[in-house]
């Protein structure tokens, strides 16, 4: 069959091609403030339904794939691709929304893009990717240049000894499909947008360059930041300024044997706040190369019960939000777009988003941070995840590191959360607590939290029972009184949080049909939304130790779950603002809300 003869040339091409490959290497932080050149635009697309262009008819990967791009030599060679010849797709997107053939498809689709790149003598050259849901396979001149899974985190890997000085191409193989020990696993409310949804990047950098870096002001002594650096290779000796010019902060630090400095630095920086988002220029240089930022200093804690923000109380007036554009649908991508959102979130009177059930786009973090929004960030630890398997534990520690790794120094993130919705049982406490205590491993500067369930301990006393509370420093839950419990009992509930700990209600809503106006208590009006809000808030009064909500949810969004017709249409209707931008009558419950608050 096909393959079965593999002539001498074409062996000893694919022996060679072998030797040469690169792999993902740790993710560089401050992608913005890098030299970058983009491979947005358009690339050719192949729907590969049984991935024919990776495995052979016995289902083993083959030398002679996709990743080739290879054209007839002869007029009797047999290639049964052609990406010139293909479909060609607007990238950075998701493509359910670009192809109507693939709005519900879940598979491989390969993507091809040419490129021409003149790479300096003796510099690297980096691929970086945004994101990718869910799997990427990633060649550059048919040479392997890396492979990632996880759809919502940045990756990137070098690819110097595979590009040429001229004429490039670069393959991915994106493959959305679900698996029960992914993160998250197979079930989850919200679309699953495949494909290349964040940017592309080349990332031209010198042999040794400033990996990442952290710039915190200290917890207790606003006059004090602490600043650490790290190369991308063990480098000693090497010269690290750091300058932040408004506060006449001018500092060097000589890496040690494994490529890192660290250096406390005085400093009165004004704090950053929601009602004063300052912002300072810090500049980073190694070997007359500086890298640029814009970081904001503030302190995050907890006392008590209250959650302090630079040593006091703040409540957080908050909003959950999926990573999904204003109108219409799909992956968002853009300053502009989130300044969309974060405007009905400011109209509705927040301090607060909670970016769920993933780290969203970079431009939505800094966007809030500009305009002064707090943020709870959280990795897709999901409802049913494969507790003991530890693919899966490796998978969440490694989306952890790289959501922790990219927006460490955004002050506005406030909050590092590790799951939602996860069922109890002595492996999901081990999990988590391992994720826990590895969150604050690499990050002690911000509060660990997760969505964890109330179980009722009696028909209207509702107790807080969870083993991780030991592990976290805020406790959430979510809850649906009024929606997947009578809206009636609201006003009978009692609400048990045994834990000395704040407390934020990270989900409650209910569903409603912009425009379909009825009695509040026919299900799916507009009136039965805004009585449930009505009836909820006034419960949230009642409960000792509330520091914050962020009610479910911003804006209607994409799920498979939600397939009633003429009502949901594939639409999760718990939003506030409608898929087409229009505020519903709970908006305005809330937004009354906050402003007693
Ligand atoms: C859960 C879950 C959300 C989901 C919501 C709902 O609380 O966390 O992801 O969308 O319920 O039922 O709408």
């Amino acid at each position: 069959m096909k393959h079965l003869i593999l002539k001498t040339s074409a062996f000893l091409l694919l022996a060679g091609s072998l030797a040469l490959r690169a792999e993902e290497i740790p993710l560089v932080g401050n992608i913005p403030g890098r030299n970058t050149t983009t491979l947005a635009g358009e690339w050719s697309y192949i729907v590969d339904v049984q991935e024919e262009g990776y495995y052979d008819y016995r289902m083993n990967p083959t030398p002679w794939g996709f990743f080739q791009n290879a054209k007839p030599q002869t007029p009797k060679d047999l290639i049964e691709y052609d990406f010139d010849k293909s479909d060609r797709m607007v990238l950075p997107s998701d493509w359910n929304t670009r192809d109507q053939r693939l709005f519900f498809y879940e598979g491989t689709v390969w993507f091809k893009k040419d490129f021409t790149w003149h790479p300096a003598e003796g510099r690297r050259t980096l691929l970086y990717f945004g994101a990718v849901n869910y799997e990427a396979h990633v060649w550059v001149n048919g040479k392997q240049a890396g492979h990632h899974v996880g759809g919502f985190t940045p990756f990137n890997m070098d690819i110097t000894d595979l590009v040429v000085d001229g004429n490039n191409f670069v393959v991915v193989k994106v493959d959305n499909k679900r698996h029960a020990e992914d993160v998250p696993t197979q079930i989850f409310d919200w679309w699953n947008y495949g494909g290349i949804t964040r940017d592309i990047l080349l990332v031209d950098v010198a042999p040794v360059y400033v990996e990442n870096y952290s710039l915190l002001l200290d917890r207790k002594d606003y006059g004090l930041l602490h600043w650490k650096v790290r190369l991308n290779a063990p480098v000693a000796g090497k010269r690290v300024r750091l300058s932040v010019p408004e506060l006449k902060v001018d500092k060097t630090v000589v890496t040690g044997a494994d490529g890192t400095a660290s250096l406390d630095v005085k400093a009165r920086p004004e704090l950053w706040s929601p009602d004063n988002p300052r912002l300072y220029e810090v500049c980073i240089d190694l070997d007359g190369e500086t890298v640029k930022d814009a970081i904001g200093f503030r302190s995050i804690e907890t006392r008590g019960k209250q959650i302090l923000l630079n040593g006091k109380p703040i409540f957080l007036k908050g909003i959950s939000i999926h990573d999904e554009k204003a109108f219409g649908g799909g992956r968002a991508n853009s300053a502009e777009d989130a300044a969309v959102r974060l405007g009905w979130a400011r109209e509705m009177g927040c301090n607060f988003v909670r970016l769920a059930h993933y780290p969203h786009n970079e431009y939505m973090v800094r966007e809030a941070e500009r305009e002064g929004f707090l943020v709870w960030s959280e990795i897709p630890v999901y409802w049913t995840i494969a507790w003991t398997d530890p693919g899966t534990y490796a998978n969440a520690q490694a989306q952890l590191r790289d959501m922790i790794e990219r927006d460490v120094n955004r002050a506005n993130v406030i909050i590092w959360s590790i799951a939602n919705e996860t069922p109890h049982s002595p492996e999901r406490d081990s999990f988590l607590g391992r994720l826990a205590t590895y969150a604050r491993s690499l990050d002690n500067s911000r509060l660990i939290s997760m969505a964890m369930e109330v179980t009722s301990a009696s028909n209207y006393h509702n107790r807080l029972q969870d083993n991780m509370h030991e592990f976290v420093d805020v406790v959430s839950f979510n809850q649906y009184i009024g929606w997947y419990r009578d809206v009636d009992d609201a006003p009978k509930m009692t609400w048990e949080i045994p834990y000395e700990k704040p407390v934020i209600v990270s989900e409650f809503g209910g569903g409603a049909r912009a425009g379909l106006h009825g009695d509040k208590g026919e299900r799916w009006t507009e009136e039965f939304q805004e009585n449930l809000y009505i009836q909820n808030t006034a419960m949230l009064d009642r409960i000792d130790g509330l520091s914050g909500t962020t009610p479910w949810i911003l804006k209607d969004f994409r799920s498979p779950r939600r397939v009633l017709p003429g009502v949901q249409d594939y639409y999760n209707r718990k939003g506030l603002v409608s898929d087409d931008g229009r505020k519903k009558k709970a908006f305005y419950v809330m937004k009354a809300w906050y402003e007693g608050k």
